[in-house]
């Protein structure tokens, strides 16, 4: 198979985590009789320096001609500290989800058991936990009009969504459960929020074409409860884009680190693939980063290939070196590696190991 790849690294460690997955997918390649062409394409603060714009029409035009997406980081603590800068990095971010139709966010958690020691919460609690949340990409409070007003002393954030953005993503949301443990779980704010009532409208309506899913509500301030609490309730969590932002960075703490989440964000045009972590700008050019949730977010885009041995096969890589302590600081404080290391030792191992078959 022959396929196109977009690849936008970014800033801070996101150039040195991409670098690890694309070795990965070169390994597949190599072992499966594959072609992926790569062209890379600024994003980011490191668009800015260099064009003024974090997401230049140059770069979108690369990734529309492209059959997928491999996105690194974005971010710089240059533009934190500007509260009134007019382009930021993160702009970029929001833009290439808008532009390219990105509305379905994919964020898996899943526990390793070799793992288990390194999340916060207690061993009883977490092991088993296996959920994925569907979270809304391109609608909501981060693109609705904002603004400020009455001589700047007023701010506003406006949040809208229509039924067919909701629909959109609770049709595939629905589908995962019933592929998985059937259960949904919509997170939102119907006490308060009428945008969360009418995701409950859909949702409801929507359920009844699903019979054999499980549909559970929860108010998102008792979800960020239970996920501490009793994480291994939750199977396929529905929510809309802020809700999904802060839910899926607290889920992934079950894991044991940030650095292990991927993410895939489907959309009309195209999809993109990128780790759920930001640029860490204090690791960058450091060698030290974790890049697995670059490496497993190429994973998730073979599986958007429909190359599901391909995907496996990493997924089996992944899991040996997280077994054998091949891991950087942030999951092995012990004998940390470096991540070109943790990269090689999987893309070696993708080579080696005998192909998965069907
Ligand atoms: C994420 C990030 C982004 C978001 C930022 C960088 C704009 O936190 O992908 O979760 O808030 O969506
Ligand atoms: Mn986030």
């Amino acid at each position: 198979m022959k396929k196109k790849i977009a690849v936008l690294s970014g800033d801070g460690i996101g150039p040195e985590v991409v670098a690890q997955a694309i070795k990965v997918l070169n390994a597949i390649a190599g072992k499966y009789n594959h072609t992926f062409e790569y062209t890379e394409a600024l994003a980011g603060a490191i668009a800015i320096d260099v064009t003024g714009n974090p997401m230049p029409d140059e770069t979108l035009k690369v990734c529309l001609e492209s059959d997928a997406i491999l996105f690194g980081a974005i971010g710089d603590p240059k533009y934190d500290n500007d509260p009134n800068a007019k382009v930021r990095p993160e702009q970029g971010l929001l833009k290439i989800r808008k532009e390219m139709g990105l509305f379905c966010n994919i964020r898996p958690v899943t526990t390793y058991d070799s793992l288990i020691d390194k999340s916060p919460l207690k061993e009883d609690r977490i092991k088993g936990a296996d959920l994925v949340v569907y979270r809304e990409l391109t609608g909501g409070i981060y693109f609705g009009e904002k603004g400020r007003k009455n001589n700047d002393t007023t701010a506003y954030d406006n949040c809208e969504y229509s039924v067919i953005e909701i629909e959109r993503i609770a049709k595939p949301a629905f589908e995962a459960a019933r592929a998985r443990r059937k259960k949904l779980t919509l997170v939102d704010k119907a006490n308060v929020l009428e945008t969360s009532r009418l995701w409950r409208d859909v949702v409801k309506k929507m359920a009844s074409e699903y019979p054999d899913v499980e549909v559970d509500y929860l108010f998102v301030d008792n979800a960020a409860m239970q996920m501490i609490v009793n994480p291994v309730q939750f199977d396929v969590i529905l929510t809309e884009n802020m809700f999904g932002d802060i839910i899926s960075d607290e889920a992934s703490v079950i894991t044991g680190s940030l650095g292990l989440l991927a993410s895939a964000s489907m959309g009309a045009k195209t999809a993109m693939f990128e780790p759920c972590h930001g640029s860490y700008p204090q690791a960058a050019g450091k060698n030290v980063a974790n890049p697995v949730a670059a490496i497993l977010s190429a994973a998730m885009m073979l599986d958007h290939f429909q190359l599901f041995d391909e995907a496996n096969c990493i997924r089996k890589a992944v899991k040996k070196s997280i077994d054998e302590g091949i891991a950087t600081v942030d999951i092995n404080n012990q004998n940390p590696k470096n991540t070109s290391t943790v990269g090689d030792y999987i893309a070696k191992f993708v080579g080696e190991s005998s192909s998965v078959t069907a």
